[in-house]
């Protein structure tokens, strides 16, 4: 059994400044005349370097897999970062399924009975969002809104400023909620940050994840829990986020839960699957 400190965690200041690439190209679709972000101020130290590498991977790495691209005969292989965190250093996680599946009230059971700690990937683009001084606050509202996946650079780049906080404070264990939502997220952690153990997925029908969003939304003050952008984030969830569950599902990868049933009786399940994986 993983034990360790319960600690959700969120709402610290994204110190890398990689994310400007994606700032830049949110600026650049915008009629606004909002100049580019400046650059980055003296030296930040090995964060930068690494988030600065990790930009320069990801755009080879997503290029390679970008769907329905064809790979040119002299294109060079993709450059593979060494991990963060190789194996048997930390042990992760995914937890995945659609929006209202039950994530985050599942993860928050087994971070009270197991000590995980829990990174969720809204949560801390949320906090991002409303930092004050905040860079990226304005792309951030706007993709969440519209129930689209934020530019990876900023969501990988969050998770990996909290991942490394949390390991300096002891921390090996994590759960991590809502991430990949899509495959260029997949490969990056994956290649530079650290691979996962396996994928906790929620599977859950639409009607029902539906009426608890709604329901939710009565009282959560999100700006994504309201139909229209639920039905966004639905269509984003199937044509997005479902490619990474059926990938790592054939590399045998993916422990899958029923959500269709009370709290206790999913935990049930969540625990057994976690036992199912020797955890
Ligand atoms: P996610 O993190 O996947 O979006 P949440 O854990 O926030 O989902 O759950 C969405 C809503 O549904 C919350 O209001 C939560 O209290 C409720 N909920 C979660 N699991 C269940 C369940 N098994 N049965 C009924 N309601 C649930
Ligand atoms: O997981 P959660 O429902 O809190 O995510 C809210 C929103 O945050 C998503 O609809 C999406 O806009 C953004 N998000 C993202 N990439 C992730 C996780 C969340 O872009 N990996
Ligand atoms: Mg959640």
């Amino acid at each position: 059994m993983l034990v360790r400190s319960s600690r959700i965690v969120g709402g610290r200041p994204l110190r890398v400044s990689a994310v400007q690439s994606a700032f830049r190209r949110f600026n650049s679709s915008k009629s606004s005349s909002t100049p580019p972000p400046p650059p980055p101020k003296g030296a930040r130290g090995k964060l930068l370097l690494t988030i600065g590498a990790l930009a320069i991977g990801t755009t080879i790495v997503s290029s390679i897999y970008t769907k329905g691209e064809p790979k040119s005969a002299i294109e060079p292989e993709p450059v593979k970062a060494t991990p963060a965190f190789p194996e048997g250093k930390v042990n992760v996680i995914f937890v995945l399924g659609g929006p209202g599946s039950g994530k985050g009230t599942q993860s928050a059971l087994l971070v009270k009975d197991h000590g995980f700690v829990h990174l969720s990937a809204g949560d801390l683009l949320r906090a991002e969002q409303a930092r004050e001084g905040s860079k990226y606050g304005e792309l951030i509202a706007q993709y969440i809104r519209d129930g689209l996946i934020v530019p990876q650079e900023v969501t990988v780049a969050l998770l990996e400023q909290a991942i490394k906080e949390e390991y300096s404070k002891g921390a090996t264990n994590f759960l991590i909620d809502g991430f990949p939502r899509k495959m260029d997220q997949a490969h990056t952690f994956e290649d530079t940050i650290a691979k996962s153990k396996f994928t906790l997925f929620f599977e859950c029908p639409e009607a029902v994840m539906l009426d608890r969003l709604l329901e939710r939304g009565k009282t959560s003050g999100r700006a994504d829990d309201n139909v229209e952008s639920i039905k966004k984030r639905f269509r984003t969830f199937i044509d997005t986020s479902m490619p990474v569950v059926d990938y790592f599902d054939k590399q045998g990868r993916v422990v899958k839960v029923n959500c269709n049933q009370p709290v206790d009786e999913v935990y049930d399940q969540v625990k057994e699957a976690l036992k199912s994986k020797g955890i």
